[in-house]
Formats: C-alpha cells, structure tokens, sequence
C-alpha cells in the first residue's frame, strides 16, 4: 500500500468509525438519503420497515467532528448480498469515504457468510460504477429502462466475497 493510502488510513481511523446503525440514526440515514439520492431517496417509514427486517445490514460512517456522513444499506439472503443504497453527503465526497465504508460492509457481509454480492446501477452514473469497480465488482449485464425519473437502464453488477 502506498503511503499516502496509509496516512488516508490513519485519518480514517481517528477520526470517523464505521459502524452498524442503530434506531437512533435512523432519521439522520433518512434526511443522509435525500441529500445524496434525490428522487430515488426513500420515505422515513421505508427506513423504519427496512431497518426492522433480519436480512437488512445498515452501516453509517460517524465522524467525531461531523456525525452521520455516509451510509450503506445491504441485503443479506443466505450466502447472497445485495448492496441496495450507499450515500456520502455532498460536503463530504472524493475522501474515498465510501469505499472504506463499502470495503468494511463487504467484509462484514463475508463473514456473515455471503459468498457473493450483487447490485444495481444507474447506467448513466460512471462515477458510481467507477467506485464498485474499484471494490471488485464487474458489471454482467443492463437492464433497459429499470429506473424512472429520469428513465435509465440499470447496470448489473456483482463479484464473489
Ligand atoms: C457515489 C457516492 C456514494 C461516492 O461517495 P464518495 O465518498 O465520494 O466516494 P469515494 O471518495 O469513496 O470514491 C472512491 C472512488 O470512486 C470513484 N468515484 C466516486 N465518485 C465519483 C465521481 N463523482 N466521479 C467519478 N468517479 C467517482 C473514484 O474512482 C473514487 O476514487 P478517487 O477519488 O481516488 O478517484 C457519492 O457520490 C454519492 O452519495 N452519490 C449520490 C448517491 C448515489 O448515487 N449512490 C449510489 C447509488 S445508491
């Protein structure tokens, strides 16, 4: 690993922890979501059902100096994973804070006993791709036109845990 990465590293671990979210953050999440996501952003009470479900794994990245920066929203169904939203607020972006908190959500989802995992993307976001490849995963196929407002094809992806 390069020093700089290292340093970034260190950063990360004075100052901001990953960690799985509890109720209380749960309307953080929500108002994290409509920050990053817009109109594909969920209600509150899709949130509350979500979070309640065995197969739900909700991560946030809680900083000392900022609180609830990022989430990650996963599925995890027997030996499959799913990552279903992950957001980073807007004044926190290119910090490669959502890969640390997707690289830590995968090994969690590893060691829970996912052997694969899977997701989807809107084709027209390269930059979020960009981020999923740089994890590992490759894309296997689009869906045409799986996404509304605005419509867009949905990228497959997935790799093994
Ligand atoms: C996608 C998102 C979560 C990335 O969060 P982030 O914390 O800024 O991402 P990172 O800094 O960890 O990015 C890691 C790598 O992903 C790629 N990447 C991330 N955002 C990118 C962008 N806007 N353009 C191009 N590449 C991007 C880059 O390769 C980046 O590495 P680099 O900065 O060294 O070049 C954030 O932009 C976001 O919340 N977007 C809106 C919500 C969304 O689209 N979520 C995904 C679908 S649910």
């Amino acid at each position: 690993m390069e020093a700089t990465s290292i340093r970034g590293r260190a950063e990360c671990l004075e100052t901001q922890w990953v960690r799985a979210a509890t109720p209380r953050d749960i309307l953080a999440i929500h108002r994290l979501s409509i920050d990053c996501l817009e109109s594909d952003a969920w209600t509150l009470e899709d949130f509350i059902r979500e979070a309640r479900e065995p197969y739900t794994r909700l991560h946030v990245v809680d900083r000392a100096d900022a609180g609830i920066v990022a989430y990650a929203l996963a599925w995890l169904v027997v030996d499959e994973a799913t990552v279903v939203q992950v957001g980073t607020h807007p004044r926190w972006r290119r910090r490669r804070i959502a890969f640390r908190l997707l690289e830590e959500v995968l090994l969690v989802l590893a060691i829970a006993g996912a052997r694969s995992c899977h997701l989807e993307v809107r084709r027209s976001r390269a930059g979020v791709r960009a981020l999923y490849e740089k994890l590992g995963f490759s894309v296997r196929g689009v869906r045409k036109g799986y996404y509304r407002a605005p419509a867009d094809d949905a990228c497959v992806m997935s790799m093994a845990l």
